[in-house]
């Protein structure tokens, strides 16, 4: 099969190295608003690099996946779904919920395929939090704690493109949360903070976030994530059940220490960012969309999953800014009918 790349950027090189690399991928089609950056990796994968975005409709392939920035994913959808073609797609669908809502009317009118890049779901540690949910070990959940620490700010241009912290960064949390648990979040109270490095505030942005969420089986969890952590990249989900509690990302290279005398030593080599942590997640959804699309397995996260996950998002901000608990019913899941 011939796959279509559209934006090589930090995560469609990744995406690109690893569909080089699959034996039932024949070739790709590469491409960016940058060429030079298309034809850079092109190059080294041995793969084609296409001039602009039209080629990769008109040059014939058999799925599309879209890494560009994130202000361009709906349009991208959409045509890929007028084109009959399936879609692997980073997240966010869209940076606001009527992009998102739109982008995914396209996609169920045409009945094409989207998968989500929400790649914690192929996490060994998330997987077997799941595990541990669904066999019961864990008895009646009752508190789960979810935390995103960036080691690092990303660059100050990048920011406003992001869509902020929320609907950017937590939206991970928000969405393993969900298939983690298999719980619904019913209402959200969310704040945030702008303190620190001034880019935060440039950008409109808060540089750490936090939100309390109550799921619909009365489970409390909080969610938590800040830009500028220095110990490292610390990805954690803590579950809290009457009968047991398991943590996902607490290995050996967890950026934490431990205060007390007899507690473990700190990381020798601690987690640095998303690409490290998250290797062999990103390399197992590509995978799994190739076998989506042989038709070897149901789509493991479809549009209407990371619509759920952006919902939350959006209640959190909406939280934020006007200093209230949201009710997730308050956020639209459809387009909504117009009376002009
Ligand atoms: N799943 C994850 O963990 C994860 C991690 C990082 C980024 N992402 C998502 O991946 C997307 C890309 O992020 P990134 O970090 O790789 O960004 P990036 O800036 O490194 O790369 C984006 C690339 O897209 C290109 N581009 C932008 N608009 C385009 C368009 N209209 N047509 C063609 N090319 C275009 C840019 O020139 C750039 O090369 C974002 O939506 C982001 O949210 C997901």
């Amino acid at each position: 099969m011939r796959i279509g790349v559209i934006g090589t950027g930090r995560i469609g090189t990744i995406h690109a190295n690893t569909l080089s690399r699959h034996r039932e991928v024949g070739s790709l089609i590469l491409t960016d608003v940058d060429p030079a950056r298309a034809q850079e990796l092109a190059h080294r994968l041995g793969e084609t690099a296409a001039p602009g975005v039209d080629e990769i409709f008109t040059w014939g392939v058999d799925a599309v996946v879209i890494t560009t920035a994130t202000a361009a994913h709906a349009e991208l959808i959409g045509r890929a779904a007028r084109s009959g073609l399936p879609v692997f797609c980073e997240k966010p669908i869209a940076l606001d919920l009527p992009g998102t809502l739109h982008a995914l009317a396209e996609v169920e009118a045409a009945g094409t395929v989207l998968q989500m890049g929400f790649q914690r779901r192929f996490d060994a540690g998330y997987t077997g939090a799941r595990e541990a949910v669904r066999s019961g070990r864990l008895g009646r959940l009752h508190t789960v704690r979810a935390l995103t620490c960036d080691q690092a700010p990303p660059p100050p241009e990048w920011l406003p493109l992001s869509g902020g912290l929320f609907r950017d960064t937590l939206i991970h949390d928000f969405d393993v949360l969900r298939w983690v648990t298999g719980r619904e979040v019913v209402d959200v109270y969310a704040t945030g903070s702008d303190a620190g490095a001034a880019l935060f505030r440039e950008a409109g942005d808060v540089g750490t976030g936090a939100a309390l969420l109550t799921l619909d089986d009365g489970t409390l969890a909080t969610a938590t994530a800040t830009r500028f952590n220095g110990a490292g990249y610390d990805v954690r989900m803590e579950l809290a059940g009457e009968r047991d509690t398991v943590v996902v990302g607490l290995d050996d290279r967890t950026p934490l220490a431990s205060t007390e005398p007899t507690g473990p030593p700190p990381a020798d080599k601690p987690w640095t960012g998303f690409l490290e942590r998250f290797g062999p997640a990103y390399e197992a959804e590509l995978c799994a969309f190739v076998e989506v699309l042989r038709g070897e397995r149901p789509n493991p996260c479809d549009g209407r999953e990371a619509l759920q996950a952006l919902r939350i998002a959006e209640a959190c901000e909406a939280s934020r800014r006007e200093h209230r608990p949201v009710r997730l019913a308050e956020i639209p899941d459809r387009v909504q009918p117009s009376f002009d």
